[in-house]
């Protein structure tokens, strides 16, 4: 099958590769010609785990392949997916206008019947946008042609995306055109052999609407259990086993149920504030993603109160911090949203000195956000003659460190833990004063009068 994917990010690039892993011919697109340059040296723009492989084996046996020509690769295929940004808007909603862009300009190439498939998660009524703007620039042409519009919003995780995508839980595909529905099954088939029962179809606007229901329904579980270890912290509970005793209910069950800094990222933030000004668009207030907002916008500076509170000090002038993860998310590169930002300025506003680790996001941290920073390369020489580590991300290496370097690196033995990552008694044991989130501190002796 032939396919052009419009818009070659995150979602685009992985989307591309995957359909050619699955022997389809595919040309990628991008406005952008740095990045198609990268591409067509056979680099990649973005990091992702297991990306790299398929992008080069379907390179070099002729099945991908790079433009910046939307035209000529929009008249080159059956499907055209767009998979552009829909950054926010300063009301919160979410811009629409790359997409109807891209559908200008297949409305002024398409020849012959195309199936043109939103893969951007876009607000409900966006489908029915984009047919309006590809049948007014089919008649600014005086050209006649068949076309049908799906809606298929993507799904994937950033970290895992590639083997998502080859092995997705749903796929969700919104469309009125009994032929576009069987066109796109037979495309999805080879990723659900095992379970054809993962093709959800269904109408355009239910299809829209499920993806920002699905991000939407996700944050508030974090904001909620964000809440639950705020409680945790002010009773004496600990998240962790109040986590476990609720998702052993299997209509709650056990995933994201992770309290932490906050969530980040190119979509939640994103996703739930849109989902927020379309129900303010159509008059109803939502009310629980409103606090979800909020209470997520908290949480990214409870991380900075916490250490404020320990040294008694809102100011931090002559204070040290290492900081461990920069992106928003292990597995990851991308720094949108990231709570690390969000930390970080508030440390330095405070007067504290910031020193950075990060295995994979540090250069893309360094170009989003111009902060004072001294960056590392090294997890343990990033703590020297630090005053506390602060781990912000949970990247595998943070796991399992050897905490006698840590403990020798650091001036003093604290670490601050935004992600749970280390059992209290076994950081106390080791000589650390250790504060992580929704459980009660643990004190290393010399700090034992620090805290009330
Ligand atoms: N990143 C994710 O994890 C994820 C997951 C699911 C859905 N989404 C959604 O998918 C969409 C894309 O997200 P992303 O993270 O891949 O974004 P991205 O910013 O990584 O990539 C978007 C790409 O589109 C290109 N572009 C913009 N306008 C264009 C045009 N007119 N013609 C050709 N290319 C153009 C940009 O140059 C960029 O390379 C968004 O709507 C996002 O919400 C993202």
């Amino acid at each position: 099958m032939k396919i052009t994917i419009i818009g070659t990010g995150y979602v685009g690039l992985v989307t591309g590769a995957c359909f050619a892993h699955m022997g389809n011919q595919v040309r990628c697109v991008d406005i952008d010609q740095e990045k198609i340059d990268i591409l067509n040296r056979g680099e990649l723009p973005i990091y992702e785990p297991g990306l790299k492989e398929i992008v080069d084996s379907n390179l070099a046996e002729g099945r991908l392949s790079f433009t910046t020509d939307t035209a000529e690769a929009v008249r080159a295929s059956e499907f055209i997916f767009i998979a552009v940004g829909t950054p926010m808007v300063e009301n919160g909603s979410a811009d629409v206008q790359h997409v109807l862009d891209v559908a200008r300009i297949i409305g002024g190439a398409i020849d012959d019947y195309r199936i043109i498939i939103t893969k951007s998660t876009v607000p409900v009524g966006t489908a029915k946008k984009v047919r309006i703007t590809i049948d007014e620039a089919l008649r600014a042409r005086g050209f006649k042609t068949h076309f049908d519009v799906v809606a298929n919003p993507e799904f994937l995780k950033e970290g895992k995306a590639v083997a998502d995508f080859l092995n997705p839980d749903r796929i969700v595909i919104g469309t009125e055109s009994q032929h576009a529905r069987e066109r796109l099954q037979a495309l999805y088939d080879p990723f659900c052999r095992t379970d054809e029962s993962r093709i959800l179809i269904m109408d355009i606007p239910s299809a829209e609407l499920t993806k920002y229901a699905a991000n939407a329904m996700l944050a508030t579980r974090i904001s909620f259990m964000n809440e639950i270890a705020a409680v945790c912290e002010a009773t004496g509970a600990d998240v962790n086993q109040v986590r476990i005793g609720i998702g052993s209910d299997d209509r709650i069950g056990r995933r994201f149920l992770f309290p932490g800094v906050g969530y980040g990222g190119s979509c939640f933030p994103k996703d739930v504030r849109a989902l927020i000004q379309t129900g303010e668009e159509l008059g109803i207030r939502l009310n629980i993603l409103i606090s979800v907002d909020q209470v997520n916008n908290a949480q990214k500076l409870r991380m900075v109160i916490k250490i404020k509170d320990f040294y008694g000090n809102s100011n931090l002038a002559g204070k040290t911090f290492a900081v461990w993860g920069l992106s928003f998310k292990p597995g990851t590169d991308d720094v949108r949203e990231t709570p690390a930002a969000v930390i970080i300025d508030g440390l330095l506003q405070a007067g504290a000195k910031i020193q950075a680790y990060d295995p994979i996001a540090a250069d893309s941290f360094q170009q989003a956000y111009s902060l004072p920073i001294e960056y590392s390369d090294d997890m343990y020489q990033c703590l020297e003659n630090a005053d506390a580590l602060l781990l912000v991300t949970e990247w595998h290496h943070f796991r399992r460190p050897d905490f006698a370097r840590v403990k020798a690196a650091l001036s003093s033995p604290v670490i601050f833990d935004g992600r749970n990552q280390y059992e209290p008694s076994y950081v106390r044991e080791r000589g650390f004063t250790y504060l992580s989130v929704g459980r009660q501190p643990v004190l290393a002796e010399p700090h034992s009068s620090l805290i009330g």
